[in-house]
């Protein structure tokens, strides 16, 4: 959905608890809740999160104005948060992370307690989406409907229980086989017919975020496949002003991507061919390796550097240009990814040129404090009155949703240049042009 024409006239203050459900209690959801919780002890910064650290210059360049994001709008507290989650394997957080493997001892021992308290409840799940993985801590409801309504009155009991008025649900489940978009998806009352039939084309993360739309729950999805990014799904969010994000949290490789792209562009250099391949030893790495899945996470990472590119405006830079991208399951490496770029330039006379990035990160370290900004926003918009599609969120995705018929934004200064103009315009700022009129004659 567009911005509305006008800002809100007011944007209600974030008082009380805030839910955070997490489909999916595995490295990402419990890197996540257990920084969450060592930040608010005072044990560690909260490094890479936007609503925490991030501030936003406003007013002219003279007025030297710039403060915290999380100064100017009101977002909920880290201590206010609180956790729920779902997942078929019955592991508490403290077990789940320690499997994980992310976070040292060091860490994990000092949050112990909270962690052991978040365990998952029983999940909407199937393993004919995510053949690699399989668990008992599953609703047998009989049809797809009830398992969704069971999930919705999971929703309303935790709240009653944490005594909280608001929630979001952020999407940190393995990555579903892909689907393409089937008539189910079309509108809401085809969907609710299908899941009444059990249409195997209805995945599970479809559920948690018709079951979250319905209670009015924010949603995002950090994952590749298409969960609440389905026309029935953003009629639902559209029509009852319900705030939705995804899809696919653009934490490594994606992220590079989509900052050295517009920087070649920028130069109008050319581009003959982009490399991507990656080693990953973690679950999410084992799931990727099943050929449905990667698929799913091929067409996220794939759709990128045509629309940062262009190649329709600039055919002779990038009309014609090799792009492959492979990940493959290397056990010995657990969550500390490893990528290689290799990238194919052109410059003046169209001599070639290379660009390598070897880039040694860490997936969960880089996608945790992306759940905790995607949360405090949504949080933020629903407060705000912003409901539907939130594309000032693309900053934070790999495949970002657009309205039909436009291409999403991939360029990472654009998307930053999108977020913080949002914030200026809510809060009724000036936008900030560069234009630099304040000082010139
Ligand atoms: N870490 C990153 O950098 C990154 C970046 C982009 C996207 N992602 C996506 O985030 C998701 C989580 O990544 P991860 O590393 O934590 O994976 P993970 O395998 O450690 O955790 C995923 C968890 O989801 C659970 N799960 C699967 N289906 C479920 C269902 N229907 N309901 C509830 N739980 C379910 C699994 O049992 C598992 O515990 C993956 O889809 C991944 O592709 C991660």
């Amino acid at each position: 959905m567009p911005l509305p024409d006008t800002r809100p006239a007011r944007i209600a203050p974030a008082e009380g608890p805030l839910t955070v459900f997490l489909p999916g209690l595995g490295a990402v959801a419990t890197t996540f809740v257990a920084g969450v919780e060592l930040i608010r002890r005072g044990h560690a910064e909260p490094v890479g999160a936007l609503t925490q650290l991030a501030t936003i210059r406003l007013g002219q360049r003279g007025e030297r104005r710039s403060p915290r994001i999380r100064d100017v709008i009101p977002l909920a507290g880290l201590e206010d948060l609180r956790f729920a989650a779902w997942d078929p394997i019955p592991d508490d957080a403290a077990t789940a992370a320690r499997k994980a493997g992310v976070l040292e001892p060091r860490h994990l021992d000092e949050v112990a307690g909270a962690l052991a308290g978040l365990v998952p409840m029983p999940a909407a799940f199937d393993p004919r989406w995510v053949t690699r993985l399989d668990g008992p801590n599953v609703k047998r409801d009989a049809t797809m409907r009830d398992v969704a309504e069971a999930l919705r009155a999971d929703i309303r009991d935790t709240m009653a229980r944490h005594g909280s008025a608001r929630a979001v649900m952020i999407w940190c489940g393995s990555t579903e086989a892909f689907v393409a978009p089937t008539a189910a998806h079309q509108s809401l009352a085809a969907f609710e017919a299908a899941m009444s039939v059990n249409d195997p084309a209805i995945a599970p993360s479809m559920l948690y975020a018709w079951a979250a739309l319905m209670e009015g729950v924010p949603y995002a999805n950090g994952a590749p496949n298409l969960s609440v990014d389905i026309p029935a799904l953003e009629a639902l969010a559209e029509a009852r002003g319900v705030p939705v994000a995804g899809k696919d949290f653009k934490t490594g490789q994606t992220w590079m991507k989509t900052a050295i792209a517009p920087a070649i562009k920028a130069r109008m250099l050319g581009l003959t061919g982009w490399y991507s391949t990656n080693i990953l030893g973690n679950r999410d790495g084992e799931v990727l390796d099943d050929p449905a899945s990667f698929k799913t996470k091929e067409t996220s990472k794939l759709s990128v550097l045509h629309t940062v590119l262009q190649p329709e405006l600039y055919p002779q830079l990038y009309g014609d240009f090799a792009h492959v991208v492979r990940i493959n399951y290397y056990p010995p490496r657990g969550d500390n990814k490893e990528g290689w770029d290799n990238i194919d330039i052109t410059g003046w006379l169209g001599y070639p040129m290379q660009i390598k990035v070897n880039f040694l990160c860490r997936d969960s370290i880089l996608a945790a404090p992306i759940v905790l900004d995607l949360a405090l926003f949504l949080d933020f918009a629903a407060r705000a009155g912003l409901g539907g599609m939130q594309e000032w969120l693309s900053f934070y995705f790999k495949s970002p949703m657009a309205p039909a018929g436009l291409t999403p934004e991939h360029d990472l200064f654009i998307q930053q240049a999108k977020l913080k103009n949002t914030i200026r315009f809510l809060i009724g700022e000036e936008q900030v042009t560069h234009l630099g009129t304040e000082y010139a004659p």
